[in-house]
């Protein structure tokens, strides 16, 4: 058994799949690239089939990404697989992810399939898939809760017909951590040709337990691929989530026993990449990437700090990349500097004449702010994808008064298809006066259902960055804008929100019923 554990990241996949957290081409392409930075195994950069968008997306990050393997999910059908091939030709490094659902409740009433009807069609979908790539994952959808019979008969004529991985997905995040481990070692004892595949853990934290489960499915189960994502975002409770079950295992190399090969000090640009993206805000006391995770506030385990490290602290905040904020470009620097940071920061933009417009960003922002971070040339070009993108609104400027007593007052001018227009609106705060202005034009009929403000930095001066999270028939998208002035923020995360909420969507879920 090999002592590597491989990390399989599904944020442009499975974390997608979350509601508000769809991103464009060019983001997930970014992330691809961050991804890569942080050596995980393995990107599912999309689902294929869903869109032509989806496919398209896969595409790029396939031609890419070269250090890790780039897969791509597909049912268990021909279209599926084809779609899923076709968008990887031409990577380095290809793997077709395909999946078929096989407990008796979702057979039954979702895929209305007998089990001798899903046991061929996982067969044939195995074997479909290997004209395209000999790397072929095969996942028994709600596996954890599938009858184990059943399942030994699927996996073994799977791995028979080629798959190389077996991934027994925890789907509804059901499982607890010692059955799901025994349940995996159970399989890989019973199926006679479980050797031949390397077995992997996808497990979703319904109950909090996603990160307990998938180390359980590695420590009992003899799991050697664990499915993941930054920031543990997707469906629902979200996903396992990378950073922790990664830092569990190297910290606890003593027990696990395992090498992983992900580049841990990326952690944190990846955690701020796609929180900033998708909007999805990382909590303060989320274990190794929140604002907490290492700050030894209390009076006595700072003192036992500084006495020793080791007595309260078992990683280092430096080792999964908390620098401390640098300062690394100011209102003197020139083009050159900028391109080079942005070159450095694994940001590409498509054109110069994108570049001159971020340029052109980051000197109106460093007439506002005297010191430039990271952080915030991130913002800057996830700003602009996200606030403008290719929508029908655009910020232009905003007035607003407020004052103690008085009902605040807004008047924000913005374009609609390239046409200037200048709305006022009144609220119970300044945000609340900025939205009503956009809805006395837009009159979206949308329903805010969160709107959350984060400074990016340290200081005072930092930027404010926004989500506005907004639903309409049944849709929910994030919009996020970042600006010193948290109004002009929000004002520009309203509108970028609004802007997804008129994109077409056309997309199928794969697991979608
Ligand atoms: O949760 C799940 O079952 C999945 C499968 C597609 C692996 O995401
Ligand atoms: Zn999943």
């Amino acid at each position: 058994m090999s002592d590597k554990l491989i990390v399989f990241d599904t944020t442009l996949r499975d974390g997608e799949q979350s509601p508000g957290a769809s991103m464009t081409h060019e983001e997930k392409v970014r992330i691809a690239k961050q991804l890569e930075k942080l050596r995980v195994d393995i990107i599912e950069a999309g689902f294929a089939a869903a869109s032509n968008g989806d496919f398209e997306s896969v595409r790029a990050i396939a031609l890419a990404i070269k250090d890790s393997t780039v897969c791509s999910l597909a049912r268990a059908n021909d279209r599926d697989i084809s779609r899923a091939g076709e968008a990887l030709r031409g990577a380095n490094s290809a793997r077709i992810h395909t999946f078929i659902a096989t407990s008796a409740l979702h057979m039954e009433k979702k895929l209305r399939m007998t089990p001798d009807q899903v046991f061929e069609q996982a067969r044939l979908a195995v074997r479909f898939a290997r004209q395209y790539t000999d790397n072929i994952e095969f996942s028994p959808e709600d596996g954890s809760r599938s009858d184990p019979d059943f399942l030994c008969r699927v996996l073994e004529a799977v791995i028979a017909e080629g798959a190389t991985t077996i991934n027994v997905a925890d789907t509804v995040g059901y499982a607890v951590p010692e059955q799901y481990g025994e349940f995996i070692r159970n399989l890989r004892e019973r199926i006679p040709n479980s050797d031949k595949a390397v077995w992997s853990v996808h497990c979703h934290d319904d109950l909090g337990l996603a990160v307990a489960n998938s180390l359980a499915g590695i420590k009992i189960g003899g799991a050697r691929q664990v499915e993941c994502t930054i920031n543990a975002l997707g469906e629902r409770a979200g996903n396992c989530s990378l950073e922790e079950v990664v830092m569990a295992v190297k910290t606890r190399k003593d027990y696990f026993g395992l090498d992983v090969g992900i580049d841990t000090t990326q952690i944190m640009p990846a955690s701020r990449l796609v929180s900033g993206i998708t909007g999805f805000v990382v909590q303060p006391n989320k274990a190794i990437v929140g604002a907490n995770a290492f700050a030894h506030a209390s009076g006595i385990h700072q003192d036992g700090v500084l006495k020793a490290r080791q007595t309260y602290e078992i990683m280092r905040a430096e080792d999964v990349g908390w620098a401390a904020n640098k300062i690394v470009l100011g209102k003197l620097s020139g083009r050159n500097a900028f391109k080079q940071r942005l070159q450095e920061l694994g940001i590409e933009l498509d054109s110069e004449q994108a570049v001159n417009e971020a340029f052109a960003r980051f000197k109106d922002l460093a007439d506002r702010k005297s010191e430039i971070f990271d952080e915030d040339i991130h913002a800057l070009v996830s700003g602009e994808q996200g606030e403008a993108g290719e929508g029908a609104y655009r910020f232009v400027a905003l007035a607003q008064r407020s004052e103690t007593g008085e009902r605040p007052h807004a008047r924000v001018v913005f374009s609609e298809n390239g046409k200037e227009v200048v709305a006022e609106g009144q609220g119970n705060g300044p945000v609340d006066a900025t939205v009503h202005a956009i809805e006395s034009h837009v009159r979206s009929d949308a329903e805010l259902l969160l709107f959350s403000v984060n400074a990016i930095t340290t200081g005072t001066e930092s930027q404010g960055e926004v989500t506005m999270r907004l639903s309409r028939s049944g849709r929910i998208v994030n919009g996020v804008g970042t600006d010193p002035d948290i109004v002009v923020a929000a004002a520009k995360a309203y509108l970028s929100a609004l802007n997804k909420l008129q994109s077409p969507v056309e997309k199928v879920h794969a697991q979608g019923i």
